[in-house]
């Protein structure tokens, strides 16, 4: 459905501050590579603990992160074989969470019925995905495709975020180009214009009207000069529960969103830049551009963003009654898709919209 652009003063729905998540949609819980056989790590997915686990075979597992025995958590334990065993008495469970050894139980002796939870997970674009909803629904639900990944003639800037801030604070800033304003002394954009405003069950894609200028938009390729001004169309897209953009072809951004709490968001990015580059060079050149990107250019913007969202959880936890007023359209109807999807989440399942996830498949370029 096409909304109107113009600008006007709306109050802001406070509820949405204390929305829970839809829990039927694949969440990036960390990056692949870190991740070696033999290896496990602790993740929250929405206040759910999960140990994540390598085995020696190099296969991910994920299980709730808690000892059916007496709750001891199971990412302090080790991997063996395709197990992971629990670290206080060595109880055993395998990738479905059964408890697959007791080490100090007879032969002769059945194993109790002892099972944690197992999640679906899925090793995809260099990044390990949970599900954390009804497994019956992981199959159906496609990662977010991610179209440039080894595509030739891209380079790719992973980078990390951690806020402590509420999810819908941190996907309202992606989707708000109206804070250029911000960013005024790292060369950002200026003059955004919000020109195209749609929303579908699943999705707001904004388009934006924005001008750059300055090195940073000569070296990203956006202008020839420095000194010119370039005014390009940006499409930025929540794809709920994640986020993408893309400039015109020059450039691309998946942002996959991971809400731990409440108060406390993580995100794994890709940035994608068009390079006019032989493959060689560009590959060659990558370890230092993607460090010099990451840190002198990504971090800089990041850093002022976490700022702002993190002022913003704290005024509203010390005050949640308090009224606020937006004048972006793009942010309510933001606002609205997170209510519907958290409302989705605890709807009977014959109530559920079919549509759900028709639009998690997503390919921006
Ligand atoms: S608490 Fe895990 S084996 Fe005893
Ligand atoms: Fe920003």
């Amino acid at each position: 459905m096409e909304l109107a652009t113009t600008l006007k003063s709306q109050q802001v729905r406070n509820s949405v501050r204390d929305a829970g998540i839809n829990p039927n949609h694949w969440y990036a819980v960390s990056w692949s590579d870190r991740l070696k056989p033999g290896q496990v790590i602790a993740v929250t997915v929405w206040q759910q603990a999960i140990a994540v686990y390598r085995d020696t075979e190099g296969n991910v597992h994920a299980l709730e992160d808690a000892c059916p025995h007496k709750g001891v958590a199971l990412h302090k334990g080790l991997v063996l074989g395709q197990n992971l065993a629990c670290r206080y008495h060595g109880w055993e469970f395998d990738s479905q969470g059964e408890c697959a050894k007791i080490p100090y139980l007879p032969p002769s002796q059945k194993l109790p019925c002892a099972k944690a939870r197992s999640y679906p997970i899925c090793d995809r674009y260099n990044l390990l995905w949970i599900f954390p909803g009804d497994p019956a629904l992981a199959e159906t639900t496609p990662v977010p495709h991610i179209a440039e990944f080894d595509q030739p003639g891209y380079l790719m800037v992973p980078v990390t975020g951690h806020f402590k801030a509420h999810f819908s604070i941190c996907n309202e800033n992606s989707m708000d180009v109206f804070h250029g304003f911000l960013h005024e002394n790292l060369q950002g954009w200026f003059d955004p214009q919000l020109v195209k405003l749609r929303e579908t069950d699943g999705s707001v894609i904004a388009d934006y009207q924005v001008s750059y200028r300055g090195k940073l938009a000569k070296f990203l390729g956006l202008t020839d000069q420095a000194k010119d001004t370039t005014t390009k169309i940006i499409s930025v897209q929540y794809r709920y529960p994640h986020y993408f953009s893309n400039l015109e072809n020059v450039s691309s951004l998946y942002l996959m969103r991971l809400p731990v709490s409440p108060t406390e968001s993580r995100s794994f990015a890709y940035f994608f830049l068009k390079v006019r580059l032989p493959q060689w060079l560009i590959n060659s050149a990558r370890p230092a551009l993607q460090h010099i990107l990451e840190n002198y250019v990504f971090m800089k913007f990041l850093r002022q963003d976490i700022e702002m969202m993190e002022s913003e959880q704290q005024t509203y936890l010390k005050e949640p009654q308090r009224r606020y007023v937006e004048i972006n359209p793009a942010i309510i109807a933001v606002q609205r898709l997170i209510l519907r999807q958290s409302e989705q989440a605890i709807a009977p399942e014959s109530d559920r919209s079919p549509a759900r996830n028709k639009d998690a498949e997503v390919s921006v370029s």
